[in-house]
């Protein structure tokens, strides 16, 4: 018997996202559906989804429906759809006064309620169709509330008594903290004692504690980062309530969407390559180079990024390390990403400044992200923390070399390539400074120069397997120590 498992997430690959949230909560739940779970998935209509055209049709016993949050109402209907390359049915949140709007984020007084809305929606429609769940699966602070919901407002339905809830964090850095003064919104009646009472003195309530609090299971994206995320270092002030979850709390590394990301049939290149032929990588690379205007460095090793240009990702080790690597023409670089004025100005200026070497293209595009991974030699992910990252993964598939900080999900999935022994798949450092993005970016360069040690690299890094196969079934683990077999 399949698992029947409610599935709630902001972001969803390829129709609204803006980092790894979206990729993880697809290739999650297809690897479910493929499994013959029965999944009810749901999403906010975004504006942006409506745009798309998927031909979604409206479910026709959830119309006309409304939630109330203190004295804020809102209406709202379902709609139903798949996204490309899939046949999972999607459940589509679709209120215009929260949803219809330029982007997936904003920073409005009623953020919390866009995603309230959503989680309730969840809960409501599973009443709606009596979907009893095992699972209700939330992720990252938007979603966070459903534990305490299940356990308050919804606590009077027996359908939801064999209900589990599992919180996935994928990224600790954002909470979803909004005032105190809306805590009557959030409808949970005299549980609102469950509120965690010294943040609602400061005037403040936290979304992602709550769900540490009260899922029956805290899950996130790596090992290492869910022992990282239980000092205060990394925890950002969840450190206290996450070490007392205990084995209650589990780090489960993201896995690979191998039919999106795989150089032997990426839709998105003209040319394909695998490990043992790897000559198309280099068609690629002059292919790439040519389009972008870089033609003279082809015969330069060339460093790929593709990132949210936020301070979690490290771009501020950058400027004391390229400039130098790029005047005495050490390398090129192409750069592709949006976020921070001061990051992009920074990527704007080195292509000013070496505009042979350097093209930087800001903002967002999915092909330019397979081409860099594909034509690159070396992929750059320093970052400050890393829940899991998915890019440093996407590059061992491409033997593309990554170069990242030993942190979070980096430390995870990229091994130390050694010398003497030929084995490993990157090159890491550990100190969070410029010295130690130097060296890691120089080692990997002097490997580059010696075709043995290259080609080691290369071959080790294509032959690793992170498949969802594999990670996914982590989860169903999980699901099993929950509910029991299904
Ligand atoms: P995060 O979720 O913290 O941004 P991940 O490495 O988990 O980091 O996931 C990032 C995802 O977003 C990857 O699929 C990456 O290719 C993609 N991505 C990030 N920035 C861009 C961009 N500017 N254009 C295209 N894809 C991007
Ligand atoms: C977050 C993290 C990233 C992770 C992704 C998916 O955005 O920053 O490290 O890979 O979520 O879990």
């Amino acid at each position: 018997m399949p698992y029947r498992v409610l599935f709630v997430s902001a972001e969803y690959a390829p129709l609204a996202k803006t980092g790894g949230l979206a990729d993880v909560s697809t290739a999650l739940t297809r690897y479910l559906h493929r499994r013959g779970d029965d999944l009810r998935v749901f999403v906010p209509y975004y504006r942006r989804i409506a745009e798309q055209g998927l031909g979604c049709v409206p479910v026709d016993y959830l119309q006309d429906l409304e939630l109330a949050f203190g004295p804020h109402r809102y209406r709202y209907r379902v709609l139903t759809g798949t996204a490309p390359g899939s046949d999972l049915p999607l459940y589509f949140v679709d209120c215009p006064a929260l949803f219809d709007r330029p982007g997936i984020y904003g920073s409005g007084e009623d953020e919390h309620r866009r995603f309230l809305l959503l989680t309730r929606a969840a809960l409501e429609c599973a009443q709606r169709m009596g979907f009893a769940p095992h699972i209700l699966h939330c992720n990252d602070w938007h979603t966070a509330f459903g534990p305490l919901l299940l356990k308050t407002a919804y606590a009077w339905d027996r359908l939801f008594a064999g209900t589990r809830s599992v919180l996935t964090i994928h990224n600790i850095g954002y909470q979803g903290v909004f005032g105190a003064a809306h805590a009557g919104e959030l409808g949970l009646g005299s549980g609102e004692a469950l509120l965690h009472q010294d943040d609602l003195q400061a005037g403040r309530i936290n979304s992602m504690l709550h769900g540490i609090l009260y899922a029956d299971l805290v899950t996130t994206v790596s090992p290492t980062y869910a022992r990282e995320i239980c000092t205060p270092e990394f925890g950002l002030g969840m450190e206290p309530y996450l070490r007392a979850r205990g084995d209650g709390l589990v780090g489960i590394l993201n896995g690979v969407d191998y039919d999106d990301w795989d150089p032997r049939h990426d839709r998105y290149l003209p040319v394909h390559y695998a490990a043992d032929d790897v000559d198309g990588k280099a068609v690629l690379k002059r292919q790439l180079l040519e389009r972008l205007g870089l033609g003279g460095a082809l015969e330069l090793p060339l460093l790929g990024l593709v990132s949210r240009l936020v301070a979690q990702k490290g771009i501020d080790l950058l400027p004391p390390v390229l400039p130098e690597l790029l005047g005495r023409r050490a390398c090129g670089l192409v750069a592709l990403g949006s976020g921070e004025p001061r990051f992009e100005e920074f990527l704007a200026s080195l292509q000013r400044a070496y505009p042979e070497q350097v093209v930087y293209h800001r903002g967002y595009s999915d092909e330019l992200a397979h081409w860099i991974e594909a034509a690159a030699d070396i992929f750059l992910m320093p970052s400050l923390y890393e829940p899991c990252g998915l890019n440093q993964m996407y590059s061992l598939r491409y033997g593309t070399v990554p170069v990242v900080r030993r942190t979070g999900g980096l430390a995870d999935s990229v091994s130390q390539y050694s010398r003497s022994h030929g084995s490993g798949t990157g090159v890491l450092f550990d100190h969070y400074d410029a010295a130690g993005l130097r060296w890691g970016i120089e080692t990997a360069l002097a490997l580059y120069r010696e075709p043995r040690h290259w080609h080691n690299l290369m071959a080790n890094a294509m032959a690793q397997d992170f498949s969802w196969e594999r990670q996914g079934a982590l989860y169903v683990d999980e699901y099993r120590r929950l509910v029991g077999p299904a």
